[in-house]
């Protein structure tokens, strides 16, 4: 079996220039064509974003994500499991079947947050495949450290999902789930997600999105004066410019009449 260490020397590229890296000691990374170098944090965290990739609206999200990953964490692994009895995690993984992942595969997970996601991807690739999560927050990421450190095969880099530190064609699955609507490159993020998928691979993104069907009645109109983020739609124009589109489906996480998170699910395959 690979290292750890030759094994994300393989998948990792830098942003600037898709330049391959190299270990220089004490926990830094060089790109072997332009010469950016990257810090590894004492934890592992691998950190390839240059703050001339961070912009807009991704530098606002990544600030209120940095201040609030704590509410963030306990919300989603301590309270949100209670109070659904465990439906978000289930949705979870309906989801993430998807993406036709097999032992041994690669997956992608975007902007992984905390990192509610690296077990349920971490069980489908067992421990011959391999889990990388990207998100932009650090303090978001610190909290997905916790569960990555269990295993020997999770990955954790910080990165902006519109310009990925990943080599073309390497992962058998990409999966999203919470935070396209608000990216500040939208578009560029769903060219990513196919470019560093291997051909014929799935793509799967979930995102706040109120069925349209829905939003002109009663209580379609009370969720989206919750949330300006509920009026958000599937971004199929985006896929259907860079890969196979193949479908939408329309939810709302818990029940009809709890109503707690309604989202669209878009699933997508690389050509
Ligand atoms: C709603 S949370 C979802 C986290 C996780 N996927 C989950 O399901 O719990 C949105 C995440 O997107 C990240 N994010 C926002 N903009 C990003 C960008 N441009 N690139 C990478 N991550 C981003 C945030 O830091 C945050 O962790
Ligand atoms: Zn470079």
């Amino acid at each position: 079996m690979q290292q750890y260490d030759e094994v994300v020397l393989e998948f990792l590229r830098c942003p600037l220039c898709r330049g391959p890296l190299v270990f220089l000691d004490k926990g830094k990374l060089q790109c072997t064509k332009c010469g950016h170098v990257y810090s590894v944090s004492s934890d592992g965290i691998i950190d390839m974003l240059p703050d001339s990739l961070v912009s807009g609206r991704d530098r606002q999200w990544m600030k209120w994500y940095d201040e609030n990953a704590e509410q963030y964490y306990r919300l989603f692994h301590r309270i949100i499991p209670i109070f659904t009895l465990g439906l978000e995690t289930r949705a979870r993984r309906k989801w993430a079947k998807l993406l036709e992942l097999r032992k041994g595969d690669r997956v992608l997970d975007v902007a992984t947050g905390t990192g509610k996601n690296l077990p349920i991807l971490r069980k489908m690739v067992g421990e011959n495949g391999l889990v990388v999560g990207v998100d932009i927050s650090i303090s978001m990421l610190r909290y997905a450290r916790k569960i990555a450190k269990k295993y020997q095969n999770v990955a954790l880099i910080r990165a902006n999902a519109s310009h990925l530190p990943l080599k073309d064609s390497y992962f058998d699955g990409v999966f999203h789930v919470g935070g396209i609507n608000t990216f500040e490159e939208k578009e560029l993020a769903i060219k990513e997600m196919f470019r560093v998928a291997r051909p014929g691979a799935k793509i799967v993104i979930v995102d706040e999105g109120l069925d349209p069907k829905l939003r002109n009645t009663k209580r379609g109109q009370k969720l989206l004066k919750q949330n300006a983020l509920y009026s958000s739609l599937p971004p199929v124009d985006e896929i259907k410019k860079h890969g196979n589109y193949l479908c939408v489906e329309w939810g709302i996480l818990l029940n009809k009449w709890l109503a707690f998170w309604p989202y669209y699910l878009v699933e997508a395959r690389k050509p």
